[in-house]
């Protein structure tokens, strides 16, 4: 598990369409994320990657995923990005997950995270989003 900027950005790429083979995020798009103030990358050498944006007491989930699920990688990261957002004054986490990612809720809600709102069609395959809030101040 590492901490990762802007030199990862390739790392980032490269990894992102195995875990969003319908929506990849190119090197640009990671090197134009990392660029933003208090964006911040978590990469696991199994094969994950983390993305998380502070702002003030709150952050984002950007994107998360793994190329081999089920063997407790996102926990990992997850569980790293949180400890290191705590570490910098975060009290709120936010992220948006689509109502059908049954792996993702299931991640989510071990970790504490509650629906705070319902975005519909707000996918381009106008499926719904759902965001998700967990409290780690
Ligand atoms: C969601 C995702 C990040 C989970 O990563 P992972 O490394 O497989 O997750 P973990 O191994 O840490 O699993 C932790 C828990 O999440 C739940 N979970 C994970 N995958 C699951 C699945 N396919 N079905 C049901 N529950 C699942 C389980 O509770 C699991 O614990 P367990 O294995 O002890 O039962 C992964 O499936 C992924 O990359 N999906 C594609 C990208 C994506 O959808 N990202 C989230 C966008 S919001």
């Amino acid at each position: 598990m590492a901490l990762a900027g802007p030199a990862f950005a390739p790392v980032f790429a490269a990894l992102h369409p195995r875990a969003f083979p319908h929506e990849p995020w190119d090197e640009p798009s990671f090197a134009t994320l990392f660029a933003q103030p208090g964006v911040r990358g978590f990469i696991d050498e199994r094969g994950g990657f983390l993305l998380t944006r502070q702002v003030l007491d709150e952050a984002e989930i950007l994107t998360i995923g793994v190329t081999a699920p089920r063997q407790g990688i996102a926990t990992a990261l997850l569980r790293e990005g949180l400890a290191e957002l705590r570490a910098h004054g975060v009290a709120t986490v936010f992220l948006e997950v689509a109502a059908d990612n049954a792996p993702a809720r299931a991640l989510y809600a071990r970790f504490g995270f509650t629906q705070a709102g319902l975005r519909r069609r707000y996918y381009a395959n106008g499926d719904d989003a759902l965001t998700l809030r967990l409290e780690i101040g």
